[in-house]
């Protein structure tokens, strides 16, 4: 079933624009998000959510970090993205107010399924994001808004990730217009967004072969680190997390920000870092500050690989390397600069002679506390 792939991660990466576009389909009538699975879900209801809770592990937990970002902006809730095994070890403040998020590409995550089962036993009304038909965190779930990303084989989690932040998003979408948090324009514009992604990853896909060299030339890597900075921040993080999966290299993700609060000091020369830089067209002025991140790792002689959007020329004196992604608003760039990282890893992976489709020691879902 690899139809000609040599991996079913490599087959699964180059998915990813049809898993965007999957996820999308029948969910924008008429330039409006539409969500039909949300129905048992009132306007009114939608209107009374004074906080979400997002339950999820692994790359999972990231796609709702990143969801953060834009469900905050679009629909001024407060969003806290919570591991399942911290949730429900604890007592978390769950009142009527609190709506509960589980994401999981399984369905089947033990720690993700207590967690939703337990706050529902406190009163939480709860909606899944889930890649598999009929799974169980659903069936525990009020709604369930399914991502149509096709079956993930690989353990490295990779198309379900895009469709998971694409199903976070049109929710974020139609919370933003039930709740009238969001302009008519800005609305119609962020869907717009939406629905070029797919062509814009195929476009990030075409740079495979340079990410591959990179990977190759990096084989006997001992450390990586990776920085990002606001929805950047947790694709930094992903992208640590799949080179560990996948290449058993110890890698680390940080936020930009964070630097001269400790992680600086790891920087020795030769170190190489990742660095996720924010669009210079972002409203929040991050880019200035990246790339001054960019000069002082550089400056204890870092190797920096930048992911930089289209045209970013401020980047260039700096960086040993730049990937580019196409130009897309500021909160969408995590679908596009997330590739090149799980490309890089799934390469370097392949290099050093290892199973890129089962890693050591990992299931592809964790049944199991
Ligand atoms: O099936 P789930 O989405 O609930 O799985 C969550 C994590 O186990 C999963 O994302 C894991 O971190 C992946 N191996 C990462 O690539």
């Amino acid at each position: 079933e690899k139809g000609g792939w040599s991996s079913f991660m490599r087959k699964e990466v180059s998915e990813q624009p049809d898993a965007v576009a999957n996820t999308i389909r029948g969910r924008i009538v008429d330039g409006e998000v539409h969500i039909p699975e949300l129905e048992s879900f009132g306007d009114d209801e939608l209107r009374g959510i004074r906080r979400i809770t997002v339950v999820a592990c692994g790359t999972a937990a990231y796609a709702g970090q990143v969801a953060k970002y834009a469900i905050e902006q679009w629909a001024r809730v407060p969003v806290e993205i919570e591991l399942s095994h911290e949730f429900r070890y604890r007592e978390p403040v769950i009142d009527d107010g609190t709506l509960v998020i589980s994401i999981s590409q399984s369905g089947e995550t033990m720690d993700t399924l207590m967690a939703v089962k337990y706050a529902r036993e406190q009163g939480a009304r709860t909606i899944s994001i889930c890649n598999t038909q009929g799974a169980t965190i659903p069936r525990e779930s009020d709604a369930v808004v399914y991502t149509h990303a096709g079956p993930e084989v690989a353990v490295a989690s990779t198309k379900a990730f895009v469709a998971q932040i694409t199903a976070l998003y049109l929710f974020g979408l139609h919370l933003a217009r039930v709740r009238g948090t969001l302009p008519h324009g800005a609305l119609v514009d962020a869907l717009a967004e939406l629905q070029a992604i797919p062509a814009k990853i195929e476009e990030v896909l075409g740079e495979s072969e340079r990410v591959a060299q990179l990977a190759h030339w990096m084989a006997d890597t001992r450390s990586v680190l990776f920085l990002g900075r606001h929805v950047g921040f947790p694709i930094a993080l992903e992208g640590a997390l799949k080179l560990k999966e996948l290449a058993y290299i110890h890698a680390e993700g940080f936020a930009a920000g964070e630097l001269k609060h400790g992680p600086i000091a790891l920087i020795e020369p030769g170190q190489p870092v990742f660095v996720v830089v924010p669009s210079p067209r972002g409203s929040a002025n991050l880019h200035p500050k990246v790339v001054s991140n960019i000069q002082e790792i550089r400056a204890r002689g870092a190797r920096v690989i930048a992911i930089a959007e289209a045209g970013d020329a401020a980047v260039l004196p700096f960086a040993d390397e730049v990937i580019r992604i196409p130009l897309a608003a500021p909160l969408f760039e995590p679908l596009l600069a997330v590739v090149p990282l799980q490309i890089f890893a799934m390469e370097l992976s392949q290099a050093k002679g290892l199973d890129v489709d089962q890693p050591r020691n990992l299931a592809k879902s964790v049944t199991v506390e």
